[in-house]
């Protein structure tokens, strides 16, 4: 099973759709974020024949990849934006997305940030406690404002995954616990500055089944219905992201899987006419991306042997945050036998933890250019200037072009901001 269709050997030759990955590292270096324009449209589109004729919002969940021509390509595709801070709203607003398709996720948000996204006219907040809700009300009663609001419930189901990306247990941080919900409603609907609109959930990220969801539903199901009972009607029900991609022989949980189940639950509670959210990143980006890098020195030694490329944790912090796989692909493969050797993959980062892969048989030598696979998502997001290095430039391909979405950083304007005392 291919990993990433948009990625693929042409003449024995890694390429971004028809682009040498071998030229573009020539022309921009390495290490670099690649991005391939189609395999964003191509993932746009099994959400968009998953919604059928419902109606369904995708709002992009923009942490994965907030890179503006990233986001300006979902907008042209009509997608809404799952946001998490101010940084984010501005993102959106810079390339003139529509507000009213903004869904405002987040367990922290401040009062600067509520003001702006009031001012701009989001969609919705989730909010995700009862002190959240008095801030929001507070804040837009005095902009003489009504904000749209939802309850992140936790509707603690186990999604399945690595406890740091699982979000919807009773342990998490995040959301009202579900027991207490109907409370909080209520509590919101006699607080001014506030109309209820909707239900979240989000019970985490690379899920690759459709029960957790389904156990989720069921959970908020029963909530709107007792919502229902004490007078309190919903528009929306947004189930937030989660959807997992193939980093290397994952089953894939489809859009289409997801959402006919979810239809056909609504429809058997007599709930076909909500609207249906959802918050997808990862399975919009992930496979739309690799990390593009030169090993600089191979190391041989009795224990180990070591692959250092010119990428480190701080450009792809996943696998050494997670223990997350991340498939790796010489851009121009030699030729392996019995004896070849397997390597970890490692930065030139001051920490044990610095490495990208770990065991790899691969045939190389010094000067060999690397794809690590799947790197559209929390990668260049998740990106830090850690020992002084400059965030990597981002390109995405189109066809047969090349385009710079974001230049390496230079090394001045790393610290130019910075003073030192009188
Ligand atoms: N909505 C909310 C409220 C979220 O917290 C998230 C992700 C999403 C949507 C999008 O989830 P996705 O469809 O991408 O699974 N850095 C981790 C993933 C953290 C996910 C955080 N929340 C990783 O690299 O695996």
């Amino acid at each position: 099973m291919t990993v990433a269709p948009h990625f693929q050997f042409l003449n024995g030759s890694l390429h971004a759709e028809r682009v040498p990955l071998a030229d573009l590292a020539r022309e921009y270096g390495t290490p670099l974020y690649v991005y391939s324009r189609q395999a964003l449209h191509d993932a746009w589109e099994a959400y968009r024949t998953a919604a059928r004729d419902r109606d369904v919002l995708v709002c992009y969940g923009m942490k994965a990849n907030s890179n503006l021509a990233v986001l300006n390509e979902f907008k042209k595709l009509g997608s809404g934006f799952d946001i998490v801070s101010g940084g984010e709203l501005a993102r959106v607003l810079a390339i003139g997305g529509d507000p009213s398709r903004i869904v405002f996720s987040g367990v922290g948000k401040q009062a600067w940030e509520m003001k702006n996204a009031l001012e701009a006219g989001v969609k919705c907040f989730n909010v995700e406690s009862e002190a959240e809700l008095l801030r929001l009300s507070q804040v837009a009663h005095a902009m003489g404002k009504v904000a749209p609001v939802s309850l992140r419930v936790n509707p603690d189901v186990d999604a399945q995954t690595h406890p740091y990306i699982s979000t919807g247990l009773k342990e998490n941080k995040f959301g009202i616990a579900i027991e207490t919900a109907l409370a909080v409603y209520q509590r919101a609907a006699a607080l001014p500055g506030l109309e209820i609109v909707g239900v979240d959930c989000h019970i985490g990220s690379q899920i690759t089944e459709v029960s957790p969801y389904i156990d989720a539903l069921g959970k908020l199901i029963a909530l709107i219905e007792e919502l229902a009972g004490a007078g309190i009607h919903l528009k929306h029900l947004d189930l937030g992201g989660g959807i997992g991609i193939r980093y290397t022989d994952e089953t894939l949980l489809s859009p289409t899987t997801l959402l006919d189940k979810v239809f056909q639950e609504l429809d058997r509670h007599g709930l076909g006419h909500l609207q249906i959210v959802l918050e997808p990143g990862r399975s919009l980006v992930g496979n739309a991306g690799v990390l593009l890098t030169t090993v600089e020195y191979l190391k041989h030694s009795e224990a180990k042997n070591f692959a250092i490329v010119d990428a480190a944790m701080n450009d792809l912090i996943r696998p050494t945050l997670y223990d997350a796989w991340h498939s790796v692909k010489p851009v121009n493969p030699r030729e392996r036998n019995a004896g070849t050797p397997s390597y970890d993959i490692v930065g030139p980062i001051c920490e044990s933890g610095d490495w990208l892969a770990r065991n790899r048989k691969l045939a190389l030598q010094q000067g060999d250019l690397l794809a690590i696979m799947s790197a559209g998502a929390y990668a260049f997001t998740m990106a830090s200037q850690y020992n002084t290095r400059p965030r990597a430039a981002e390109v995405m391909v189109d066809g047969g072009q090349a385009h710079v979405v974001r230049p390496r950083e230079t090394l001045e304007s790393l610290f130019s901001a910075e003073t030192t005392l009188p």
